[in-house]
């Protein structure tokens, strides 16, 4: 049994400890926000936060955030109130929106170490987060606007 706390509650999870993190949360706990693209670590579209880091779950075994603070898209905000979600909405970024919830959860890791990113900072930390629909240029525009709101 792997204890966990994913968007601020506790969860036990009766499944083997090098489960990836992601089907405990799809298939065990329900969150389907968060979603499978590669299964390789190489796309981003499963990115939540483990301790306020961005992780891979598709790659990494659940016990790695047993008793650590999980969040996925769900709890970023409850309402959706979060400036990352508003400017997303706002700059009309996801085209088929797959991988944006990996993509807010890179850009959300992202903003709370550094409040005024530059493109390059933007390009680096986002550069594991794959759109197959070229979404970049608004997913930059909408960080820069979330970040000025933070700001304010
Ligand atoms: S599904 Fe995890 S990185 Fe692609
Ligand atoms: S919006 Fe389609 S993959 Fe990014």
């Amino acid at each position: 049994m792997i204890s966990l706390t994913v968007n601020g509650k506790a969860y036990k999870a009766d499944v083997a400890p090098d489960t990836p993190l992601l089907w405990v949360l799809r298939d065990t706990l329900g969150l389907t926000g968060t979603k499978y693209g590669c299964g390789i670590a190489q796309c981003g579209a499963c990115t939540v936060h483990v301790n306020g880091e961005p992780v891979r779950s598709c790659t990494a075994p659940v016990a790695q955030a047993a008793g650590k603070k999980v969040t996925t898209i769900e709890g970023l905000a409850r309402d959706g109130s979060h400036p990352l979600q508003k400017a997303w909405i706002a700059e009309e970024v996801p085209q088929c929106g797959y991988c944006q919830s990996g993509q807010i959860m890179s850009a959300a890791a992202l903003l709370a170490k550094n409040k005024s990113p530059s493109d390059a900072d933007i390009d680096r930390a986002m550069s594991g987060n794959i759109c197959r629909c070229g979404t970049y240029n608004r997913i930059r525009k909408a960080i820069h606007a979330a970040a000025a709101t933070m700001r304010r």
